[in-house]
């Protein structure tokens, strides 16, 4: 009781003299200067130093910087973004890694940027999980930069959006002298997992959006490459708290709001619109709970019920965004794809169709089956070949053509063993709804300590 009551004061004393870190849409670093437009794309419009820190408490020993740079909304027009970079201490100066992480959230206030700085309170639990991730790379000497892909408005889903977000990105730390590169092209492997395999997004658009970037590799785990697929796959089940989140993405001005929401606002129910304006303003563990085992493709929160995806507007914005179909996307550096084969949450099947399509094409893709496990298991069991995927694009030894092998498929293997505990981990994820609540009484707690003082 005494500890407890130790831990909650030197909570309440660090909250009451830490400088206020406040959200980014109260915070004037993320608005561009007058004129930024006129910009080419990439181009850095203010930069910071920060403290980063995990899980906002504990000092991250890097320099840290924010980038606002100017990219490309959906329709062409100009906006701009935030990435964070993370140099460590004798870090190389020739390359850097592209982190996308899986924020999965519609609200500015989930941005990873926002979520790496100290003091921040964690109000997206998976950019915190995955910052342990980002670390492995921290560690292996490289400078990451993570960006804020879904752009000034927190657009979760649009591929392309997001494809452009990291590209520019790429462009913006590149160029930006205070990281002490020793090239001018420095070398560059993009990673991410699940949301954050918008990697492989990135994948598509490069020989037409920024062919000069000196790109190595792109490592893409857990793929949603087909968006309507994945609707299918995750409508009425535990994770369908992804959608109401995903299309309140799809409705951002960057998006698709101009052709979106007049079909929107003709078949949304007020039940619906709930959900959405929900997501809204929520980060991705309170919509996963604010919508499990619930339909969008039902009348109760649209009137087209499963019409909905033979609608030209939604299968037209979604065919846009699928991976491997459209011929000019193919990408030109080689590709690490790896995938659960009973992944709960983005369906195999749709990320081995796009493996199959991109090697049609000529890409280089190796692509691994994990035999076992499910999507939350499998980002973790995939974090030593995708690092060693990093290193060997990085060192230009990756072999071309493509290749395909499962792990795992044994229950006697004991790694296999492991990834069969994936019921426990869901069941833990379930047990997060309340852990949330747990949270929010400490908070409370400390609030109440806090204006004791
Ligand atoms: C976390 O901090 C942000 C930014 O200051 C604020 O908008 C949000 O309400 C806070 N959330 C909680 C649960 O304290
Ligand atoms: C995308 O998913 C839809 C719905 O399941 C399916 O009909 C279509 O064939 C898929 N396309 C690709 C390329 O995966
Ligand atoms: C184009 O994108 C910009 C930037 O997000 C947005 O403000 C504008 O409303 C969009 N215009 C149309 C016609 O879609
Ligand atoms: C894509 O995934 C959906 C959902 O599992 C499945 O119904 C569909 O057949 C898949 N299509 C292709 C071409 O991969
Ligand atoms: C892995 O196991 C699955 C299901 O038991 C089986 O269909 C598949 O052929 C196995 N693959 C390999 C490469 O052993």
């Amino acid at each position: 009781m005494m500890l407890l009551f130790d831990f909650l004061l030197a909570g309440a004393l660090f909250l009451s003299s830490a400088t206020a870190l406040v959200a980014p849409s109260q915070d004037p670093f993320y608005t561009p200067p007058a004129g930024f437009a006129s910009k080419a794309p990439g181009t850095v419009l203010r930069s910071r130093t920060v403290q980063t820190a995990f899980l906002g408490l504990v000092p991250n020993p890097v320099q840290g910087y924010q980038l606002l740079y100017r990219t490309t909304a959906t329709n062409g027009s100009a906006i701009a973004t935030v990435t964070t970079v993370f140099k460590p201490f004798g870090a190389a100066l020739d390359k850097f890694v592209s982190f996308q992480t899986a924020y999965d959230s519609s609200d500015t206030v989930c941005d990873p940027s926002y979520n790496y700085q100290l003091g921040n309170n964690n109000t997206d639990l998976i950019v915190a999980f995955e910052s342990l991730i980002l670390e492995s790379y921290i560690l292996e000497g490289y400078i990451v930069s993570a960006p804020d892909y879904e752009g000034p408005d927190a657009a979760f889903s649009p591929g392309h959006l997001s494809g452009m977000g990291v590209l520019d990105s790429i462009r913006a730390v590149s160029s930006f002298a205070s990281l002490g590169f020793t090239t001018s092209k420095p070398a560059v492997v993009a990673v991410g997992y699940s949301g954050g395999a918008i990697a492989t997004g990135t994948a598509s658009l490069q020989s037409t959006y920024a062919p000069e970037l000196n790109i190595k590799g792109f490592a893409s785990g857990g793929t949603p490459a087909n968006l309507t697929g994945t609707l299918v796959f995750l409508d009425g089940e535990l994770f369908s708290g992804f959608l109401p989140a995903a299309l309140a993405g799809q409705l951002k001005p960057s998006a698709y709001q101009a052709e979106l929401e007049p079909l929107y606002n003709k078949i949304i129910t007020p039940f619906g619109r709930s959900k959405v304006e929900y997501a809204d303003e929520n980060c991705a563990q309170n919509d996963i709970f604010n919508f499990a085992e619930q339909s969008i493709l039902s009348t109760k929160f649209q009137t087209l019920g499963e019409g909905l995806l033979y609608d030209p507007t939604i299968s037209g914005i979604f065919e846009q965004n699928i991976m491997g179909i459209h011929t000019n996307q193919t990408p030109v550096a080689p590709v690490y794809l790896y995938h659960a084969r009973n992944d709960e949450i983005i369906p195999y099947l749709n990320a081995s169709t796009l493996y199959n399509n991109w090697c049609d094409q000529g890409a280089t893709v190796h692509f691994t089956t994990f035999g076992n496990g499910g999507h939350l298991t499998t980002e973790l069991l995939g974090v030593p070949s995708t690092l060693q995927f990093v290193n060997a694009a990085f060192a230009g030894t990756v072999a071309k053509g493509c290749s395909q092998q499962t792990v795992l498929n044994s229950t006697l293997n004991p790694l296999a063993l492991a990834a069969s505990l994936e019921p426990l981990a869901v069941s833990l994820i379930e047990g997060l709804n309340i852990a949330g609540l747990e949270d929010i009484n400490i908070k409370n707690d400390l609030n109440l300590l806090k204006s004791g003082l």
